[in-house]
């Protein structure tokens, strides 16, 4: 079944917050740290790491309730007890659940190749926007992580833009390189092997969040 490309996150539906299961209901040891994959489609990526690493939770958001709907069909079969797919608009349902974490429970974000939006006036759909940053930095741990990756220079430099004009991430840098050449994960997402295959730029980007007490007013709040 072919699913309808792009959803319009701003559209009245998707403005209406979802409550967000509690951790303890979706995952089976809610004390382990947690991975959260925002815009996890079909789910692939999630599924191979949460098979590979079973003292992790992952969490994967996702618009498109279709997508949401056959990954969570596989995970079932996989048994996979670490991983959870939900179906929500991150820029308004992710917040509240992430102020339910414990302190420094959340390791790791990763935004992969999300949907570019390319006219101007669209771009208040693409889903890194100041708010959402805000709420990441709020609950990552000291040292967690954000990976960025996009095939669309424009769309990685619009999230790195968002990032740093954040005070509470630093850039990591490769070899004193900014930008990593393959996935820190080893595990490809769907987008990203369709990137490949076609031998399209990719751009990948690693950011740490620092020490900065989270006061929200920084200069993007
Ligand atoms: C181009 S796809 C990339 C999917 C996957 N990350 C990959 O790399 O293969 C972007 C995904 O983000 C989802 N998405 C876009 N805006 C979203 C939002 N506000 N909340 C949750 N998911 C969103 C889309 O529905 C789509 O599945």
């Amino acid at each position: 079944m072919r699913h309808r490309q792009h959803v319009n996150p701003l559209s009245q539906f998707f403005q209406v917050p979802f409550s967000l299961p509690d951790k303890a209901i979706i995952f089976e040891e809610p004390q382990y740290p947690i991975h959260l994959d925002i815009g996890s489609a079909r789910g692939n990526f999630l599924i191979e790491l949460a098979s590979k690493y079973p003292k992790w939770n992952f969490l994967g958001l996702e618009i498109r309730e279709p997508l949401v709907i056959s990954a969570e069909k596989r995970r079932n079969q996989l048994g996979l007890t670490n991983l959870k797919f939900l179906f929500c608009n991150v820029n308004v349902s992710l917040d509240k659940w992430l102020l339910n974490l414990d302190h420094n429970q959340l390791h790791r974000v990763s935004i992969q190749f999300p949907d570019p939006w390319f006219k101007r006036k669209h771009f208040k759909r693409r889903v890194l926007q100041p708010y959402l940053l805000n709420s990441l930095a709020s609950s990552l741990r000291i040292g967690g992580e954000i990976f960025i990756q996009s095939d669309n220079l424009e769309v990685i430099e619009s999230m790195i833009d968002v990032v740093e004009n954040s005070c509470y991430f630093d850039r990591k840098l490769f070899d004193g390189l900014k930008w990593l050449d393959k996935n820190p994960y080893k595990i490809y997402t769907e987008r990203e092997i369709y990137a490949l295959e076609r031998e399209l730029p990719i751009y990948r980007a690693m950011y740490c969040r620092n020490s900065k007490l989270f006061i929200n007013a920084c200069n993007n709040a």
